[in-house]
């Protein structure tokens, strides 16, 4: 695509809040990776213009509202629970995958509010997490080299020469499925369709029979229950608000197309927004400062996340935090740290000397997912449970030796009953994979993974809290 064609938007204005040199198609001057080579540009430049066309997914109130709550768990007064799944997908836009995905996040979050004491910010990695990263352009099935799958928004999943072309049309697809989803989300957390998940004993916590833990699990769900019937006995209905809770999007912003052309401005505010979600954030494998996807993020109002992990160099990642929050604003930059258990204790704390001796404000967050993956035997691509758990501990403890606060953490997970990542309290092993695999990407924590997990990192966090 030429970028005459489709620059249609006016240099910047307001220079106090947009470097005067950028633009929401800047990035088309610098090399990029990751973004498909669509063979139609025809198609391109009107799926391009089709978006730009369309009303915006979300608004510039509700990601500010979400700045500011994050530079609340930058200082320790939120937490940040971000999850969802590795790749979205188009089928996934069907009522059980969202209302299984927001109730486990939702339960996960009460578990965390009640233990913790402190409110946490629910953020899905949903309605718009369309597009992967890949390490190899291409993928051999049978002896046929085909393109790599890249995710909805640009292929199909299936080893077909023809499925596998990028198409600009699903650019267009994938709003409207983004739309689809962000809409029943809203009816379902707005509406007071979820009142009856604060109680938990509707939850399905047979589980946690098998785990150590159990006695003490029981003791918090009793004690969450009281509380909910405590507040709802007592409290007039309109100060006990329930029936509505807070739920904001977040996705990798790998397909610049896609994000570009919902990127706008507000009215009566200076700047520009990334309108399709509420939290974009830039894949380890994107983030070189002389590329085309750092150029685009540097434009953004939008709180934005940054994944580090190996290869880094240290120096670069606090340039790169600089860079893309020049007046360092709290609540801006979400630093989300992915080493894997075995290098974290070793690696997590030159980054924060580093970032936290320039003074530079960030809420850091661990995503003890992407530095976890291995193969099975079978060729199975796995997490382990205990791996997971241990990164999470480990960072707590070296935030903590550290004097800096975690506060969030990044999860792979879904509300259904996959079989993807080996322990946790019903002991799946590696045997047990095939039984209901479903990930077109990365393995995800299921329902009873995630739920343990929520109490674990609580009772990290209250550790943690004590130690201090
Ligand atoms: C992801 O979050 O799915 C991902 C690709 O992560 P990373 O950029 O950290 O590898
Ligand atoms: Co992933």
């Amino acid at each position: 695509m030429s970028s005459t064609d489709i620059r249609s938007s006016k240099p910047a204005a307001d220079a106090a809040t947009v470097p005067l040199d950028w633009s929401p198609l800047s990035w088309q001057n610098f090399p990029v990776r990751q973004l498909p080579d669509y063979p139609d540009q025809q198609a391109l430049e009107s799926a391009f213009a089709d978006l730009k066309k369309l009303p915006p997914l979300v608004n510039s109130w509700e990601i500010d509202a979400l700045k500011a709550k994050l530079a609340k768990a930058s200082r320790g007064e939120m937490f940040l629970l971000q999850g969802g799944d590795c790749a979205e997908t188009f089928e996934h836009c069907n009522s059980s995958h969202i209302v299984k995905l927001l109730k486990v996040l939702l339960q996960m979050s009460f578990i965390m509010v009640h233990e913790m004491n402190i409110g946490v910010i629910r953020l899905g990695r949903i309605a718009g997490q369309y597009a992967k990263p890949r390490s190899k352009p291409t993928e051999r099935v049978d002896d046929i080299d085909y393109p790599i799958y890249r995710g909805d928004l640009v292929n199909g999943y299936e080893a077909d020469a023809e499925l596998r072309k990028p198409s600009a049309q699903r650019l267009v697809e994938a709003y409207h499925k983004s739309g689809l989803t962000l809409n029943f989300i809203r009816s379902l957390t707005e509406g007071g369709g979820f009142a009856d998940l604060h109680h938990p004993e509707y939850w399905e916590l047979n589980f946690m029979k098998n785990n150590k833990f159990y006695d003490e699990y029981a003791k918090m769900v009793s004690s969450i229950t009281n509380a909910i019937r405590f507040m709802e006995g007592i409290l007039p209905t309109e100060l006990v608000n329930l029936r509505q809770v807070e739920m904001f999007t977040s996705h990798e912003a790998l397909n610049l197309y896609y994000d570009s052309a919902q990127t706008r401005r507000s009215p009566h505010k200076d700047g520009w927004y990334n309108m399709s979600t509420h939290l974009p954030w830039i894949g380890n494998r994107t983030r070189d400062p002389k590329e085309a996807h750092v150029e685009y993020f540097r434009g953004l109002k939008n709180p934005i996340g940054i994944k580090v992990g190996p290869p880094y160099d240290i120096d670069e990642i606090a340039d790169l935090v600089q860079l893309l929050n020049p007046s360092n604003e709290e609540g801006k930059i979400t630093l989300i740290t992915r080493f894997g258990s075995k290098i974290v204790e070793t690696e997590l704390p030159k980054l924060i000397d580093k970032i936290e001796g320039r003074g530079l404000k960030v809420l850091w967050s661990a995503d003890p997912m992407h530095g976890n993956t291995f193969a099975t035997e079978s060729g199975i691509k796995t997490r382990a449970f205990d791996d997971i758990m241990d990164e999470i501990r480990k960072s707590f403890a070296v935030h903590r030796q550290m004097g800096s606060i975690l506060g969030g953490v990044h999860l792979e997970m879904t509300g259904e009953d996959v079989t993807e990542c080996v322990g946790g309290a019903n002991g799946l092993n590696a045997q047990g994979l095939s039984t209901n695999y479903q990930s077109y990407c990365d393995p995800r924590l299921n329902y009873e993974q995630s739920l343990e997990l929520a109490f674990m990192i609580s009772r990290e966090w209250k550790a943690s809290q004590k130690k201090k």
